[in-house]
Formats: C-alpha cells, structure tokens, sequence
C-alpha cells in the first residue's frame, strides 16, 4: 500500500511518484452486479454441498487466514473468538480456522493443538461460532507442520559464532591469500573471513553457508543428515493423527491438512524433493507421506469426519510442481478418500525477498507469494479469478478417475458473478475467499439477502498481507481506521491504539 495506510498520498512526494506509477499499472477490477434475494436463492452459490461427513449449507468458504491474535504459547485468546465470530456472522458455508501447529513446541502466536492442554480454548472456539452463525457454518481447523527457520543474523555474529568452520575454508583461503596471510586456527579464520567483502566471502562459503548468513537458516526436508528430519516420515502421521483426534474433540466438524505453501508437507510434494528414502524423487514418492499421513488420520478419527487438505496447483518457482503433478496428486488425495480437496498457489521461501537483518525470510513476498495472494499491482491480468484454472484442472482429473471429491478454488473472488460461473463452469465445487472476506466478513450473507450493494469490496493491494509479514494482528484498510459506529469506547484496538481489531458490525433483521 502507498502513502499512508488510508491509501492517501501528499503531492510531490516520493510515495506520491510510487503511488501513480502503480496507478498506471493496477489491473482494473470489475464492476461488481449483485444477484436479487430470489436470484441468490435459486443460484449454486448458495444451494447445499455434501463435504465427507457434513452438508454445508452453502457453498460459501472461508479459508484459513493467520490473524495473529492467539497468546504466545498458542493458545485461543478473546481476540480470536471475536475474529472467528465475526466472521460466523457472515454465515459462511465453511470457515476454516488459521494454520494451527500440532507440535507442542514454541511458535509465537499461532495456535497450536499439539497438546490437550489446548482443548478448552478450542472448544470455546467452536461454541462461538455455532453460536454467532446460529449453527450454519461449519467449522474446520487448518493443521499444519512446519521445519526450523531462524532469523538473518549479524553478518559478524554469523562468521565468528554461527558458521561450522571445515576444512574447505582453509583451502578456499589459502586460494586467494598470500601464504604469509593463511590462517591456521579456526580463531584466525574466522577473523580472516570477517575482513573479506561480500563478493570474496561468496567463493569462499558454500551456497548454504551464504544462504544461511543472507537469508537466516532454514531447514529443508532434504537435510537427511539431520535424524529428526530423516525421522519426519516416522514421526508426523502421529503428530497430525493425535492433532486430528482432539479436532474431532473440541467439535470441529473436520480438519484441513496443511499442504500447502512453504511448510514441511507442501514440501514433500514439491519437485525439489529429492530425498532417497523412498519419501523423495517421482511424484509417487512426494506424495507417499502425505498420503500415509492421511490415512493415520483417517484411522485416528474414523470415517464419519471431515478430513481434507489444501495444497499447491502450481508451486509457481523454478523447478517446482506444475499442474499436471498436482493433478495427479489430487486424484491420488482423492482415491486415498479425503473428503475435499482446497487448491492454493505459491507462497515458497525459495524466491521470497531476503529479510533484514533480525527478521526472519517470509514466504510470501516473492512472485511466489504474489501468486498465493495476487494483488492488481501483480500485472495487467490482475487477481481476480487468477488461480481458479488450477482448481479447474485439479477438478477434471479427478472427476475422470471417477471421484466426486469436492474441490475449493480460492483467490481474487470478491463478487457474485466470479463466484457462480465457477461454479457453473466447474472450475471448483466450493467458493473460498479470503481478503474478500476479511474486508467485509457479512459479504456472503448480503449477496444472499439481495443487499450485495452494501458489500465492501476488497481492493486487493495487500496491507492486511503486510500486516501478517509483520506479525502484528491482522486487519483491513478500508475499516481499521474507521471508528464512526461509536463503539469505540468498547472496541478491541491494536497495540499502538491507532486500529480497530474487529469490523464494523452490519445490522439486519433477515434469516437467509
Ligand atoms: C493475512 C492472511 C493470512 C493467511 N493465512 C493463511 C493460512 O494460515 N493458511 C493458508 O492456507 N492460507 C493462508 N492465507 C492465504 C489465503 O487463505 C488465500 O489462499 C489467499 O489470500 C488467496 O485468496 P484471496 O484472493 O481470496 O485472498 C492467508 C492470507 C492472508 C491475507
Ligand atoms: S482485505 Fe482489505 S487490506 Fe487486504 S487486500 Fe483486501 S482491501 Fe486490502
């Protein structure tokens, strides 16, 4: 976002030049036609679906979205049940509750589910939003696993204190210096490295060396040198079926596995898996974990709950999975029996921006990510409807192989018309909208109660997104700043004061 975060920009400055040239290239969003009550009631958008064990009553999905609102140790906090209420309010189909870690170890303020410690919480999360959508959303929990990543440190911190000296230091060294200058203890090179400039201490580190100092380190789910990583096949069918279990406990009508994005399963999926553990290599290997995960799950929860995954149509980097591998990988979901299948694109540390120093590389803020969250920024083809010929493709083959799994499409979805000729078209079975839905989260329920006018429509430049790389609670421009409903007094604010953490309410009287 440009100027300020109302989108205001003062004359002659540079964020002024930045704003026009980006006016120049936003990609234009429709104009929006809103269907009439009857119309809504007579569409596919809102006529009911079978997904595994429950009907939703729409086809309406709210996918997961990380809000930064649980505690430090993971845990539901009032935030949250006011951020997954609200969005009850808007009677989605499906809502589908952020990426929830099931390892009971620390990860900020995300939730977690790792442990029953966390039951309580979740089962709170639960009666809140059968309560605030009066039972017509059906709730999901996103379960998701993901490896060590640390943030870019000192580049002298890392020379003198990260690095693991070896043997092919000294040599690359001795390579370039003069043998009067050649250091003979680690003390002594690790000083000598100090002293190069950037482009000599690139010869001389390896390219993980350089990856960790300019980017922090990361692990991958190829580092088999690594026991717990090699162990990962082992280890994460029971992590993610004990997860699954307690879902199941705390009343959430099923589980979204995590597939998706940078995290450790996409990463099995991914081309650039290259293990040689039977786990890595041909696309029937990437995904036998992920498989054998959802089977674990399915023997942990039983065969009458929800359980599907969200994963990659397109990695959308160099080297990674295309549409025909996550096609294949979708028939296979499905032949395994998942009970639907959510289709996202890109979001990879492999071409994310490298962070500053003290911050840790982000996923989405390369064109990688831009892909997983496309803005009008991204070029003349725009956001909307941009991922949905992925789902589409995923859909065709697994309907050919015989299989009636219901497929989600997501991104740049923020009207009607978009939303039912996907549906008509086929490209998926299910609507899912994020950024739509998080600027105006009654915007399903308008659209069915013929108020689409009164929809505020997401303008896909991405704040809230910046908000996330943040890690600060997650809200939108076009309400956090408005305080004209006069609740101020008892709204819920950001740390700073300057941000309403909830959306404006929207009054009706109508029952759908
Ligand atoms: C603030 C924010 C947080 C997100 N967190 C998650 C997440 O936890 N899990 C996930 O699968 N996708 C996450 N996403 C991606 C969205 O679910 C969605 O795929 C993406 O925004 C594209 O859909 P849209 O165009 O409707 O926004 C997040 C998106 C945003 C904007
Ligand atoms: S949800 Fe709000 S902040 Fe995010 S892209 Fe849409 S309009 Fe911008």
């Amino acid at each position: 976002m440009e100027g300020d975060p109302r989108g205001r920009v003062y004359p002659g400055t540079v964020s002024d030049r930045t704003a026009a040239k980006k006016r120049r290239q936003r990609a234009p969003l429709p104009k929006a036609s809103w269907p009439t009550r009857d119309e809504a009631r007579a569409s596919r958008l809102f006529s009911p679906l079978r997904v595994g064990a429950f009907e939703t009553r729409t086809r309406t999905w709210v996918p997961a979205m990380v809000p930064w609102r649980a505690t430090k140790e993971g845990f539901v906090t009032p935030e949250v049940l006011e951020w997954y209420g609200r969005f009850a309010d808007g009677r989605p189909g499906v809502l589908v509750v952020e990426a929830t870690g099931i390892r009971d170890v620390p990860s900020g303020p995300l939730l977690r589910i790792g442990d029953d410690r966390f039951l309580p919480g979740l089962r709170e999360l639960v009666r809140t939003v059968q309560e605030r959508s009066q039972g017509q959303t059906r709730l999901l929990i996103q379960v998701i696993d993901f490896l060590a990543i640390r943030r870019r440190p000192e580049r002298e911190a890392y020379l003198r204190r990260f690095l693991r000296v070896r043997e092919g230091h000294f040599e690359a060294l001795a390579g370039r210096a003069s043998a009067d200058r050649l250091p003979s203890t680690e003390e002594e090179l690790r000083a000598a490295l100090v002293g190069l400039d950037d482009d000599s201490l690139r010869e001389v580190l390896d390219e993980r060396e350089w990856e960790d100092l300019t980017r922090g380190y990361r692990e991958r789910v190829t580092d088999l040198h690594l026991p717990h990583v090699r162990a990962l096949p082992r280890v994460l069918p029971g992590l993610f079926a004990r997860a699954a279990g307690r879902a199941r406990e705390a009343g959430f009508d099923g589980v979204e596995l995590h597939y998706a994005h940078a995290y450790t399963m996409a990463s099995f999926l991914s081309r650039l898996n290259r293990r040689d553990d039977g786990y890595g290599g041909s696309p029937e290997e990437r995904v036998r974990l992920p498989r054998e995960v959802f089977e674990e799950v399915r023997r942990e929860v039983g065969s009458d709950f929800t359980v599907g995954c969200r994963f990659l149509g397109h990695e959308a980097i160099s080297g990674g999975s295309e549409a025909d591998e996550a096609a294949f990988f979708g028939e296979t979901f499905a032949r395994a029996g998942m009970d639907f299948l959510s289709v996202s694109k890109g979001g990879k540390f492999e071409d994310a921006k490298a962070p500053r120093v003290g911050r840790a590389i982000y996923p989405y803020t390369g064109p990688s990510g831009l892909e997983c969250m496309p803005t009008v920024h991204l070029d003349l083809r725009g956001p909307i409807a941009r991922n949905l010929p992925l789902s589409a493709h995923i859909r065709r083959r697994v309907r050919s192989a015989g299989f009636e799994t219901p497929v989600v499409g997501c991104g740049g979805i923020n009207s009607f018309s978009v939303a039912e000729s996907a549906l008509q078209y086929g490209e998926c079975d299910l609507v899912a909208a994020a950024r739509q839905s998080l600027a105006d989260p009654d915007w399903f329920l308008k659209m069915e109660l013929g108020r689409g006018e009164e929809v505020r429509r997401c303008i896909y430049t991405n704040y809230c997104e910046g908000l996330d790389q943040k890690h600060v609670e997650v809200t939108c421009q076009l309400w956090d700043r408005d305080f004209s409903d006069g609740e101020d007094a008892t709204l819920r604010k950001s740390r700073d004061g300057k941000r309403r953490l909830e959306p404006p309410r929207w009054s009706h009287d109508d029952a759908p």
